[in-house]
């Protein structure tokens, strides 16, 4: 059992607070909910807070000069002839999303507690695959693509994580008779690697228990693909990264998605840890099928990047949250097209808080359900939590961390202790502003999770 620090005590609510308490207790569920001007209703799905909806608006990946649009303009020039998709909503359904990539019934990533519904049959897409099988029915053969978006998950709250973040999903079709073709580029791709400061840790291609090929693909037509993908990728990297006396250090490895087989991750080493940086594979012939493709016929490769990863490395922005900052000291610093280091404006100081609470009877001890799917113990969602506290805090709140969890076996409940940093990219933060924020934070869980504050 986790046993850090004790949580402080507890300080009876302010006047203010009872006043926000009584606002949420009896705010009843709204009939509908308004997403990018559309009008949507609600149900026992609707996990959307009004503050993540806002987030759809801001189209930042298309809107110079903000960093995530030249990382968008660099990938795409790096793939040269692949038709680029950059303006597809982020307002999709389940099947679109899951279905479509043949996700299990009961895969985690469908959960509430992961992802943001409008309702049971409406959600925000997770991630940009979502839009995998409608791209390849407007592919023609032996055609590329390119598809920027905005994703949104629910998730933990620190200075790499933030529930809407932006991913470039890439795919390219090649026709089984083009394999000697394929190896003659992987060859040249290979070189020019070579001939570079990169380095390259390489896995399998496949492994035929644990990254099989597919039942009907013979090594001859993945092989050169998956080596496409790998070398593509690499030399991706390689121009977008800028040559610099520590030499760029990537590593594939296997990995497992439903609609890819066989399947890899690609890390990059920076700041002495490794970074996940993409996703990718083979596409399975089912996939390609939905996609209007003849599977006999044509392979696939795609693979799917989170490009703030990339992004925070090579601009140096220390915080995710400044990506969406409207702050012109923010925006003021960027060209078009133009990578260039970021420079703080200024450190205000953190201020921290404790909040300590009972969870409610029946929840489950802690560890024991070890996270279930998608984070779900008897109707407790971590992530829960997490939108509470951005939803009442806003940017302001720069890391949560839980840090004391223990069981009480008398009282059969659980007490989670969490401490939440706030700090301003901007000013200065009032302590009377910060307490405020805490109460109001503190009112929401015990109205809407029905926790019982220590
Ligand atoms: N969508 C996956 C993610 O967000 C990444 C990914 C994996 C994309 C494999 C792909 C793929 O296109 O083939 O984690």
């Amino acid at each position: 059992m986790l046993q850090v620090a004790r949580a402080r005590p507890w300080r009876p609510l302010c006047a203010q607070s009872i006043q926000a308490r009584r606002r949420y207790v009896h705010a009843p569920r709204q009939r509908t909910v308004t997403v990018l001007g559309e009008t949507y209703p609600t149900d026992d799905y609707t996990n959307l807070p009004p503050t993540i909806a806002e987030l759809l608006e801001r189209r930042l990946h298309v809107t110079p000069p903000h960093p995530l649009n030249t990382i968008r303009k660099l990938i795409a020039s790096h793939f040269e002839g692949f038709k680029s998709y950059d303006d597809l909503p982020a307002v999709v359904t389940p099947a679109l999303n899951f279905d479509s990539l043949g996700f299990p019934p009961d895969h985690p990533g469908r959960a509430r507690g992961q992802s943001y519904y409008i309702n049971r049959g409406i959600m925000l897409r997770t991630h940009t695959s979502a839009h995998e099988v409608d791209i390849y029915r407007q592919t023609p053969r032996s055609g590329g693509w390119l598809c920027t978006a905005d994703v949104y998950r629910r998730d933990e709250i620190d200075r790499s994580h933030y529930p809407a973040f932006h991913q470039t999903e890439g795919a390219r079709l090649v026709n089984v008779a083009d394999m000697d073709k394929l190896k003659a580029e992987n060859e040249e791709l290979r070189r020019g690697i070579k001939a570079s400061r990169i380095i390259m840790e390489d896995c399998p291609d496949f492994d035929a228990i644990t990254n099989p090929l597919q039942a009907s693909h013979l090594p001859e037509t993945v092989l050169p693909m998956a080596q496409n993908l790998k070398l593509r990728i690499t030399t991706l990297f390689m121009s977008i990264f800028p040559p610099s006396t520590t030499p760029l250090h990537v590593r594939w490895t296997p990995d497992i998605f439903p609609w890819t087989s066989p399947s890899f991750q690609l890390e990059v080493r920076y700041r002495d840890a490794w970074l996940e940086l993409l996703g990718c594979g083979i596409i399975l012939d089912d996939t390609i099928a939905r996609g209007g493709h003849n599977p006999a016929e044509e392979r696939s490769w795609a693979f799917g990047m989170g490009i703030e990863r990339i992004a925070m490395p090579l601009f140096g922005v220390p915080d995710i949250r400044l990506f969406w900052s409207k702050d012109e000291r923010f925006w003021k610093q960027f060209k078009d097209g133009q990578v260039s280091k970021f420079q703080e404006f200024s450190k205000y100081p953190p201020v921290e808080r404790d909040i300590a609470f009972w969870l409610p009877v029946g929840m489950a001890k802690p560890h024991a359900a070890s996270h279930a799917a998608g984070g779900e113990v008897g109707g407790w969602e971590e992530n829960d939590l997490w939108d509470i506290i951005r939803e009442v805090g806003g940017d302001l709140v720069e890391d949560v961390k839980i840090f004391d969890d223990f069981w009480n076996e008398a009282k059969g409940r659980r007490s989670l202790a969490i401490r939440i940093t706030f700090r301003s990219m901007e000013r200065s933060l009032e302590r009377a502003e910060v307490n405020e924020i805490t109460d109001e934070i503190t009112a929401k869980l015990t109205a809407r999770l029905a926790v019982e504050i220590r």
